[in-house]
């Protein structure tokens, strides 16, 4: 067994630090060593999108990341994205419009549509298809799920909340 390292990173702008082995994976570690349970972990090889991350302002999958690469860095994690108890216009959509199904896929989903609408703030059904494209949702389809992040599109443009 390899002694382990000291990681010192931004998490949701809490400075954090933990130990862990060199081969630990970034998702492991959000989750095992400082408790971050809501990144979810499905097919740990960079395929599902389930455990997408923010790193430095970008959208990234947590598991094929290893935890010593993001020493230094700033991630954004779903528990970063409500505010003083109040949902982000993301989670807000997705709870009003059904896009939640069994969760399972929910954050990364989220993640994955926050980067993109800072990228695009104004996104055709098509755009938002094939951006969500890179997370695999096992439930009943994707109609809501577009659906939410349409409304959430339009919510973040009217508030700001969320853009930057
Ligand atoms: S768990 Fe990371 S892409 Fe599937
Ligand atoms: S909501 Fe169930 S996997 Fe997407």
């Amino acid at each position: 067994m390899s002694e382990p390292v000291v990681i010192r990173l931004t998490v949701n702008g809490e400075r954090r630090e933990g130990r862990c082995e060199p081969r630990t994976l970034l998702a492991d570690f959000l989750r095992e060593d400082l408790g971050l349970t809501g990144t979810h972990v499905g097919c740990e090889h960079g395929i599902c999108g389930a455990c997408t991350i923010h790193v430095n302002g970008e959208a990234a999958r947590s598991c094929i990341m290893l935890a010593v690469q993001a020493d230094g860095a700033e991630l954004q994690t779903i528990e970063g994205l409500a505010k003083d108890g109040v949902f982000h216009p993301l989670q807000q959509a997705f709870h009003e419009n059904h896009g939640l199904q069994c969760g399972f896929c929910t954050p990364g989903m989220l993640m994955v549509a926050l980067d993109f609408l800072r990228l695009n703030p104004s996104p055709s059904e098509a755009e938002i298809r094939e951006a969500i494209s890179a997370v695999l949702c096992r439930c009943t389809g994707y109609r809501d799920i577009v659906r939410s992040i349409q409304v959430a599109s339009e919510a973040m443009r009217k508030s700001g909340v969320g853009t930057r």
